[in-house]
């Protein structure tokens, strides 16, 4: 089946609890479905290997190529099931993710069971007068984020009702009940101090920076900061020129709550206590973003946890603070649950939530798009001045116009459009046509420029949408005219792109081809199983290894902090490095490791800061490109380590400590061991 014809069977289901963005359908009604569509998904079931996660709900998405697979246990007996997990099939490329709900404080629940069944099926009766009792109650006309338990659960509480069965009742339920979970295990109910949340920031927060640095926060937008704390970022952004209010219910509980183009709800929803009202602040943030939702939440490997007490689904810290601490899957899984949009991850605990497809597949098109250094290139290709040619008069007397139409067709790979080139006008007068253009480049300097530009972004573009069939295809109408211009010209057809794209993203999973494509790589260094290298190297590996990195940053959100590429080639994994000053430091220390396990769908996150077992990097010239500045600079230390006994065929050394050691031994003032201070990355600003 294609995703036209499963789009086209989803939209004339006959039965199903029709949403906006999905059909829900109860495993027992698929019969009564199209006999098409329930065999498509039997089938499924079985090549998945997902029975035995007991899924009794299928949610069929409606505008994507996407199949979850839902466990409700009790869907019958209970008025409202709660989900314990899900299965989601992205059906264009086979990815799966599952999800465990049945350790969350607030998992989601169902309402309005009996659409989901066939309509002949005598248990819905009763399931539709429950539903039809809680209209009548107003409970379904509400602001309330009724699709949790916490949230459904304070909703019936305020309004004393309760269920007998499949009865809506009145009922005096005790407040105690709804905060046991909050206790500590005493009876004792501790006291937050929210407040103490909100740190002094000097700079920017990490949020907001990524929202800056990807283009979705600009000047021309309004920027609303919820729960803003001391406002730091506020006024950060302000000094910068933006447009921006903010509201805290503690610093600055009587501003308005406005809409705004980029919303940010930072380091928010790891300090609340209560799970009800995390869904409540996440949808009302939401609601009054126009354009982009930030997201950012304290992820579980920044997070001391030594000095705390467990409380619920997090800890209170020593300063009576309470953090709930994420991992990526979790956080990303919430926010799409709470939200039902897509999470895009911009980083480890950052995810932008945009409302627009375009919108969001121009993200994703600029994370992907290399810069060309064409000085480099053609420096590369043509070592020596190329040879004039007749055309020279003409070229003379417009050099500065025709230098700026070259720059831009190459910068593009293909003959700009009209509105690409802002001098089109004036190149027309000049020369003619932007063909003609074209023709003189090629006599002047040969084919061989332009057509390294055309594989480059041809080569841009295969990752692209190889990596758009692992989160969420765009459709061809959601790229704007440049890019559907780019599509046309690059790949001959969406079509043929999407097929070419499919190929390529199904052969990562070939590790003797990831292993030949290592070893092929013009920059990097590898040992007999891992091929490491720096990110700047990143955009010039073959297209196979940029798409196996590219999924596993998919996961992660933006991973350009990071200093070096790990590629495990036979194992599915790929891990990121972060070093303390990674470019200053004569020997960098390892800060952070995040590792992707690309098969199970995993990240581990380490932290490296036990001094007994500091490890540093050793030769770093090794993984970074031939031209990049410093490699003179870091060669000339490295030549003098190598003194000191050290190896580079080895990838790891001696602890930090050791090299210390090594140093003072041989008498050495420690030059090499801290050159300047160090810079490190900059942590969320979260305190527990
Ligand atoms: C760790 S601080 C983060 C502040 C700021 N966003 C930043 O990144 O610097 C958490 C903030 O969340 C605020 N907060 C707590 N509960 C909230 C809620 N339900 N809605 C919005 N903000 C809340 C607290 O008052 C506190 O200022």
């Amino acid at each position: 089946m294609n995703a036209h014809r499963f789009k086209e069977l989803v939209g004339c289901l006959s039965a199903g609890k029709r949403l906006p963005k999905a059909v829900y359908v109860h495993v027992e009604a698929l019969g009564s479905l199209d006999g098409e569509l329930s065999s498509f998904i039997e089938q499924l079931c079985a090549r998945m290997e997902v029975q035995e996660n007991g899924h009794n709900v299928v949610k069929f998405s409606t505008n994507e190529f996407r199949v979850s697979l839902l466990s409700y246990p009790g869907f019958f007996e209970t008025p409202h099931p709660v989900l314990s997990s899900s299965t989601t099939i992205e059906l264009a490329s086979g990815e799966t993710r599952f999800f465990d709900y049945s350790k969350r404080h607030n998992p989601p629940i169902l309402h309005r069971k009996e659409a989901l069944l066939a309509t002949t099926d005598p248990r819905s009766t009763a399931f539709r007068e429950l539903t039809l009792m809680e209209e009548s109650h107003g409970l379904y006309d509400t602001d309330a984020s009724i699709g949790f338990k916490r949230n459904w659960e304070a909703l019936l509480l305020e309004r004393g009702l309760g269920y007998d069965g499949h009865t809506l009742i009145e009922s005096q339920l005790e407040d105690a009940e709804r905060v046991a979970d909050t206790q500590n295990g005493t009876g004792e109910v501790p006291v937050i101090h929210r407040h103490r949340t909100a740190l002094t920031r000097y700079s920017l927060s990490k949020p907001v920076r990524l929202a800056v640095e990807h283009g979705v926060l600009t000047k021309e937008r309004t920027f609303f900061d919820y729960g803003c704390g001391r406002g730091d970022d506020l006024s950060g952004l302000a000094n910068l020129g933006h447009t921006v209010a903010g509201w805290d219910p503690t610093f600055r509980p009587d501003a308005e709550r406005t809409f705004a183009s980029v919303v940010n709800l930072g380091y928010v929803l790891n300090v609340i206590e209560d799970p009800a009202e995390r869904v409540d602040a996440l949808r009302r943030a939401y609601q009054l973003t126009s354009d982009v939702l930030v997201v950012a939440a304290l992820m579980q490997h920044t997070a001391n946890a030594a000095t705390c007490r467990p409380l619920a689904d997090g800890h209170v810290t020593s300063r009576g603070t309470f953090q709930k601490t994420y991992d990526q899957q979790e956080l990303r899984q919430f926010i799409e649950d709470a939200l039902d949009a897509t999470a895009v991850p911009a980083a480890l605990g950052v995810f932008f939530v945009f409302r627009s497809a375009e919108e969001r597949q121009a993200f994703y098109s600029r994370r992907y798009r290399r810069r060309i250094d064409w000085d480099a290139l053609s420096h590369r290709l043509y070592p020596r001045r190329p040879r004039k040619r007749k055309l020279d008069s003409v070229y003379e007397e417009h050099a500065e116009l025709l230098d700026a139409f070259w720059e831009q067709m190459l910068e593009v790979g293909r003959l700009p459009l009209a509105h690409e080139f802002d001098r089109h006008g004036e190149l027309r007068e000049a020369v003619g046509s932007p063909k003609r253009a074209r023709r003189m480049f090629v006599e002047k300097f040969g084919a061989e420029t332009l057509d390294a530009a055309f594989q480059m972004r041809r080569a841009d573009w295969l990752v692209d949408l190889a990596l758009g069939f692992f989160r969420e295809q765009s459709l061809f109408r959601d790229y704007s005219e440049s890019e559907q211009k780019d599509i046309k010209t690059f790949l001959g057809s969406y079509k043929q792109g999407l097929e070419e794209a499919k190929a390529l993203l199904f052969s990562i999973a070939d590790a003797d081809k990831i292993e030949k494509a290592c070893s092929q790589a013009a920059a990097g260094w590898q040992d007999h199983q891992d091929f490491y290298c720096h990110r700047d190297v990143l955009p010039d590996l073959a297209p196979l290894l940029r798409v196996y990195v590219g999924c596993a940053a998919e996961l992660l959100g933006d991973t350009g902090e990071v200093d070096i590429i790990k590629i495990h080639m036979r194992t599915g994994k790929v891990t990121f490095l972060y070093y303390q000053d990674f470019e200053r430091a004569a020997f960098p220390e390892l800060h952070e490791r995040l590792k992707v396990d690309l098969r199970r769908q995993r990240i581990d996150a380490f932290n490296h800061h036990d001094p007994e077992r500091q490890q540093v990097l050793y030769f770093r010239s090794r993984f970074v490109s031939p031209n990049h500045p410093l490699l003179p600079k870091w060669q000339r230390h490295e030549a003098r380590a190598r003194k000191l006994g050290l190896d580079d065929r080895e990838l790891m050394g001696p602890w930090k400590h050791e090299l210390e050691a090594l140093f003072q031994k041989g008498g050495l003032t420690p030059w090499l061991v801290a050159m300047r201070p160090h810079g490190g990355r900059s942590s969320p600003g979260c305190s527990p």
